[in-house]
């Protein structure tokens, strides 16, 4: 008998762990039917706004890889890694009216499937944090299984909107609560990694009613710099603007980001995300403490939405706990949260000691 990979999140059955999370692999209902279909236990569709946006001119999402010699470079060449991708992509660019009758019909192929509702509007006025009602409402009605808050998207110039939110411990508390009003499903709040006390902004979404953390959105960057044309490897017009890092590169910067909210919050629940392919990374995030984790990157490079990524993820695990002879995540979740500590609390040789820098004995010899 293999072993049951089936999670209870947020109040949520979830068949296995592994989430697709809102990128552009859940950006249309075919895709979201396909990657049911593939395996993934749930999906955090592509953000639903109230009104559509407008992308830039030219590609949204390009693959930074690596050559041996380290030369890191987007454009295509043989014998290379994935090192990240980099994307200035918006939030989807089909408005609510478009998501309500999809969510609908992918809830009624896939009833048994969690479906989770990416969400995001403004919070300036009173007005435009109705709009996070009116969108919580609407996609409650069509059968979205819970929320998603987008506080992290970075690419909005608005202050009062994505990851501009995220870093305002405030409105990170607002927007949470006038949500959780009408909500009538769980609430996950993903929070931008683009902040110095990632705890804080947790905080305030848990004091705002929050049932979980996601973590993280795509980290601050800008593309290389071509040495032979000297513009940027992507750009429009020569110009560009800061964009999302996500893939292998932000695995263990995501972590450290994810390390500090378990330890914070060992009693909360939490959503891992950042540079995951394989079963070995989603462990890492298990292992300090999250129920899910979402993957982006590695779904898009494989047929779009992953089916080799999944199929894998779920036979891994399998085998991972078959051999170690666990019937459930719960049994593993959190094992190596404790084992992050402050820099001090790690031993020295030969017994010395070291106050974290607080006396002159520290920093002698
Ligand atoms: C092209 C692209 C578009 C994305 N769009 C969204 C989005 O609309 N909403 C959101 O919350 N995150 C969005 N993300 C962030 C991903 O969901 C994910 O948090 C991030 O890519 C890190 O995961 P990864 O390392 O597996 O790619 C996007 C990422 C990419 C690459």
């Amino acid at each position: 008998m293999q072993p049951d990979i089936a999670v209870t999140f947020t109040g949520l059955k979830f068949t296995n762990p592994f989430l697709l999370s809102s990128a552009p692999p859940t950006e249309s209902d075919s895709n979201i039917m396909r990657a049911f279909e593939a395996g993934w236990g749930g999906v955090v569709t592509k953000t639903i706004g109230m009104h559509p946006v407008t992308n830039v001119a030219g590609p949204k999402t390009k693959f930074l890889r690596s050559t041996l010699d380290g030369r890191l470079s987007m454009q295509k060449r043989p014998d290379t890694a994935l090192h990240s991708s980099w994307n200035w992509e918006l939030i989807s660019d089909k408005a609510l009216d478009w998501w309500i009758p999809k969510i609908e019909s992918i809830k009624k192929a896939y009833p048994d499937r969690i479906l989770v509702a990416s969400i995001m509007a403004g919070s300036g006025s009173d007005k435009e944090l109705a709009h996070w009602q009116d969108l919580a409402k609407a996609c409650q009605a069509a059968g979205a299984d819970a929320f998603e808050l987008n506080l992290s998207c970075p690419h909005m110039d608005r202050k009062d909107m994505g990851s501009n939110i995220g870093k305002d411990q405030e409105q990170v508390s607002i927007v949470t609560e006038v949500v959780k009003q009408v909500a009538t499903v769980p609430v996950w709040c993903k929070l931008t990694p683009s902040t110095t006390e990632i705890v804080e902004e947790a905080r305030a979404a848990f004091n705002g009613g929050a049932d979980a953390i996601v973590s993280s959105n795509t980290f601050p960057s800008l593309p290389l710099i071509d040495p032979e044309t000297l513009e940027f490897e992507m750009n429009v017009d020569g110009l560009v603007s800061s964009g999302g890092l996500g893939g292998p590169a932000i695995l263990p910067q995501s972590l450290a980001k994810m390390s500090q909210l378990t330890t914070a919050f060992p009693d909360k629940e939490f959503s891992g995300i950042g540079g995951i392919s394989t079963f070995a990374h989603a462990l890492n995030y298990m292992l300090l403490g999250c129920g899910t984790v979402q993957v982006c990157t590695a779904a898009m490079l494989d047929r779009a939405i992953g089916p080799n990524v999944i199929k894998a993820l779920i036979d891994d695990m399998q085998q991972f706990m078959e051999k170690r002879g666990y019937t459930s995540l719960e049994q593993f979740r959190g094992m190596r949260r404790d084992n992050v500590v402050v820099h001090s609390k790690i031993r020295r040789p030969e017994g010395k000691d070291y106050r974290g820098g607080f006396d002159a004995e520290g920093y002698a010899s």
